[in-house]
C-alpha cells in the first residue's frame, strides 16, 4: 500500500501566497470591473534591463551554433558566473569567498527549502516569527516538528520579532542547532548591524550551531554601515551558509537564477562528533538532484556584474526604493506605525486589526492586495506587509485609494 509522508498532513492546507492568490481571483471573478492593485507578493514588475537582455540573447545565439553550443553545464554553475559573483559580491567587500564555494541554482526559495536535507531529523531548529514560510514548512515536511498547536508547530523554536525588539530576535536561551536569519528581513524589512550579526556568529560558534542566512534582499541596502553579507563578519565562514538571488536584485523572478554560498570550512557533525564539510555534502546533493541553470540564463546573470548591468540594476532598485519611500510616507502620515522600506522593498505596517480581516477589507473596499502578517507567523498578527515592487503609477494610485480609509 502506497502511503503518504504524514508530515505533509501537519501543514496548513495551502501555502500563504497560494491562499492570497485564491482569494484575489475569487474577488476578481465577482468584480471584473475593479482594477486590482497588487502589493502583496514581492514580485518584480520592471523588465530585465537592456544590458542583461543583450547577454541573454547572445547566450541564446551561442546555443544555435555548433561551435558555441553547450549541453549539460556544470551542476554548480559556469565558472564565468561563479567568478563574477566571488569578485563583485564578496571579495570587493572584503569577504574571502572563492568561486568553488558558490553554487548556482534556480532560486533561493528552492535552496532555502532544500538545504535542510543535509541535517539530521532530530536537530533543534530556530526560526524568527514572523518568518518566510518556506523555512518552516520544509522542516515540517522533513519531520523535524510536531503538529501545529494553536498557530505554532511543536518542537520548533520561535524567536519573536516585535516592535519592542525592533524585529531583531534575541539570542535563544536554549540549545539550538540550526538558525534561520533573513536580512533585510522578509517580511518586516528590518536590517541588522554588524555588531548584532557578530553576536549571532559568536553564538553559533559557542553552540556548534549553523546559521542559514537569507540575503535575497541585500541589493536594497543603501546604508553602507549595514552588512550585505554575513561573511563581512569575522568567523562567519565556519558557521554560516548564505542564500542570494538575482530575483529581486535584477528582476529574475520569472527567469530564475540564484546562488548559495557554502564555505569550505563550514562544517556539521555526525553522531560521534566528527565534523563533515557542508560544501562537500551540498555538492553531493546538487550533483545528484540538480542539472544546473540554463546557459543563457547564467550569461544574463553574469551581465548583472558588467559596468552597464550594475548601473541599470541600481537604477531599478532606486526606483523600487522610491516606491517604498512614497508608501511609507503615506502610511505613516495616516498614523500607522511602520518599519522597513528604507533598505528594503517591504513596508511592515501595524494595523492593530486581525491581519486577514485587514487583508479582506483592503481588497473589498480599495481593491488593494497586501500580505497579511499572520501568514508569516503568530507575531505577524495585527500587521500587514506592502511590497514596493510595482509601477510608480500603481503605487500612487494605491496610496490615493488608502486616503479613502
Ligand atoms: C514574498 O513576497 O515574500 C516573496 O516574493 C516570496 C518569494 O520570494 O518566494
Amino acid at each position: 500500500m502506497i502511503r503518504v509522508n504524514e508530515n505533509y498532513l501537519k501543514l496548513k492546507s495551502s501555502y500563504l501566497f497560494s491562499e492570497i492568490s485564491k482569494r484575489v481571483s475569487n474577488f476578481q471573478k465577482d468584480h471584473p470591473e475593479i482594477e486590482i492593485i497588487r502589493m502583496g507578493i514581492g514580485d518584480v514588475t520592471a523588465p530585465l534591463s537592456s544590458g542583461i537582455i543583450k547577454a541573454f540573447h547572445n547566450g541564446v545565439d551561442d546555443m544555435a551554433s555548433e561551435k558555441t553550443f553547450r549541453g549539460y553545464g556544470p551542476e554548480q554553475g559556469y565558472d564565468f558566473l561563479r567568478n563574477a559573483i566571488s569578485e563583485n559580491d564578496y571579495k570587493s567587500r572584503g569577504a574571502d569567498i572563492s568561486p568553488d564555494e558558490i553554487f548556482i541554482s534556480d532560486g533561493a526559495k528552492c535552496d532555502t527549502g532544500n538545504i535542510q536535507e543535509l541535517f539530521s531529523a532530530d536537530i533543534k531548529v530556530a526560526v524568527p516569527d514572523p518568518v518566510y514560510p518556506v523555512y518552516v514548512d520544509t522542516n515540517v515536511m522533513a519531520g523535524r516538528t510536531g503538529i501545529m498547536n494553536g498557530s505554532r508547530y511543536e518542537n520548533l523554536i520561535y524567536m519573536d520579532c516585535t516592535i519592542e525588539n525592533e524585529f531583531i530576535p534575541a539570542l535563544p536561551k536554549e540549545q539550538v542547532d540550526l538558525i534561520y536569519l533573513c536580512f533585510p528581513n522578509n517580511p518586516t524589512g528590518a536590517v541588522i548591524t554588524k555588531e548584532k550579526l557578530k553576536e549571532w556568529v559568536d553564538f553559533a560558534h559557542k553552540n556548534r550551531a549553523l546559521i542559514l542566512y537569507d540575503a535575497a534582499y541585500e541589493a536594497f541596502i543603501r546604508d553602507e554601515s549595514i552588512p550585505k553579507s554575513i561573511y563581512e563578519i569575522d568567523g562567519a565562514k565556519e558557521v554560516a551558509i548564505e542564500f542570494r538571488s538575482f530575483s529581486k536584485t535584477a528582476g529574475f523572478t520569472g527567469t530564475r537564477c540564484a546562488f548559495t554560498v557554502v564555505p569550505k570550512n563550514c562544517a556539521a557533525y555526525d553522531s560521534a562528533g566528527k565534523s563533515h564539510s557542508l560544501n562537500d555534502l551540498w555538492n553531493r546533493r546538487h550533483t545528484t538532484k540538480f542539472n544546473g541553470v540554463s546557459y543563457p540564463v547564467q550569461r544574463a546573470a553574469e551581465a548583472v556584474y558588467s559596468p552597464e548591468g550594475k548601473k541599470q540594476v541600481n537604477e531599478i532598485i532606486d526606483y523600487y526604493l522610491e516606491n517604498a519611500r512614497i508608501i511609507k510616507e503615506k502610511i505613516s502620515g495616516m498614523g500607522y506605525r511602520c518599519t522597513g522600506g528604507d533598505n528594503s522593498p517591504y513596508i511592515w505596517i501595524y494595523t492593530k486589526t486581525k491581519s486577514w480581516d485587514f487583508f479582506d477589507m483592503l481588497l473589498n473596499k480599495l481593491g488593494i492586495v497586501c500580505t497579511p502578517g499572520e501568514g508569516f507567523g503568530m507575531c505577524g498578527e495585527g500587521f500587514i506587509r506592502l511590497s514596493a515592487f510595482n509601477s510608480r503609477e500603481n503605487v500612487i494610485k494605491g496610496m490615493d485609494r488608502f486616503s479613502k480609509l
